[in-house]
């Protein structure tokens, strides 16, 4: 296959790091060419280009099969969210309709989850998040489902949970520099995904997902807040975090969502995590951790960003 990657940062590496040991051609696109050393010792074929360019966009290579959107907005506030995610995607499908795409994948959140109950939610669940930018979330995926519906692009949505991994999980680096609160009785459930296995999950989207699909990426096992440092003290012996103050706790309050996403669906599709849960995520990480930075130790505060 040829495969292109837009905006192939740190899930993107790593899936075209998999496609091309799979034997693929993979160009990746970001926006400057400093990460194209990178890019190429990982085997994939660097490009320049901004996705808010829709003349950028029209100048896409040729004769693509597989089209994969990982753009990020660096955490930017709704004006980046609609540039980057709407008016992105809504220049990739002009550009790349009609020009026998085989899938297009894009990664979506399962921020768009506004749920607060703390049930179960699958890809059927209403997506209605409170924030703005889960909203234009939800437009850019509909952009999607509607050029899916109509024939234009195979296009299919992972949505994926908070990813850890290398030098990634910021409630865990928080945790390690002991800056990390507790928020209320810590009862908040948390939906986590390693970034290895967005890639597989993408991989395995491109090759058996079905388009105008959506299939939630998120590990097998939401943690609440607090079992996740109960967990964290048994490995690492730096204690529970202290609560976040009232002014803190309310703040976050008002944005915060409480659900337990399920993963049955991409599963169904043949995915299976390496790390099935944050247990096997993390104690991975922590091993790397240990052998390249010594002083991830118990009771001693190390940065890791
Ligand atoms: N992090 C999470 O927990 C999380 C959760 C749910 C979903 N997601 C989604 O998962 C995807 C992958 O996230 P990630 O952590 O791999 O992101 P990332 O590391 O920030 O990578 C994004 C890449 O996009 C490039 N980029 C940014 N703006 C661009 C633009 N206008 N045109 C072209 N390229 C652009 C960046 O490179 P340049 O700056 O050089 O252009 C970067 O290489 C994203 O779609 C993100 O929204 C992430």
């Amino acid at each position: 296959m040829r495969v292109l990657i837009i905006g192939c940062g740190y899930v993107g590496t790593a899936l075209g790091e998999r496609l091309v040991r799979g034997g693929h051609t993979v160009f990746g696109l970001r926006r400057s060419i400093a990460g194209a050393a990178e890019l190429s010792s990982a085997g994939i074929q660097p490009l320049t280009g901004d996705v808010t360019r829709p003349a950028d966009m029209a100048a896409l290579p040729d004769s693509l099969d597989w089209v994969v959107n990982t753009v990020s907005s660096s955490r930017g506030g709704a004006t980046e969210y609609r540039d980057v995610y709407l008016e992105g995607t809504r220049s990739l499908i002009a550009a790349l309709s009609s020009r026998g795409i085989r899938r297009f994948a894009y990664t979506s959140s399962t921020s768009v989850y506004g749920q607060t109950d703390g049930g179960w939610v699958d890809e059927s669940a209403p997506a209605m998040p409170a924030g703005e930018t889960g909203r234009l979330l939800v437009e850019t995926e509909q952009q999607l489902l509607s050029a899916a519906g109509s024939g234009r692009l195979p296009a299919l949505i992972l949505r994926v949970a908070g990813i850890y991994g290398p030098g990634r999980g910021h409630l865990f680096q928080q945790y390690v520099r002991g800056e990390a609160c507790l928020n209320g009785d810590g009862s908040r459930w948390l939906n986590m995904i390693h970034r290895d296995d967005v890639a597989s999950a993408l991989h395995v989207a491109l090759e058996s997902g079905h388009p105008g699909e959506i299939y939630n990426a998120t590990d097998d096992e939401p943690v609440s807040q607090i079992d996740f440092f109960r967990w964290l003290d048994s490995q690492l012996k730096r204690g529970i975090p202290p609560a976040a103050d009232e002014i803190e706790r309310a703040g976050r309050k008002r944005g915060v969502t409480h659900k337990r996403v399920t993963n049955q669906k991409l599963r169904a599709l043949g995915w299976r995590p390496t790390f099935p849960t944050f247990r096997e995520g993390y104690a991975s990480e922590m091993r790397l951790e240990k052998e390249n930075r010594p002083g991830l130790k118990p009771g001693r505060s190390t940065q890791l960003d």
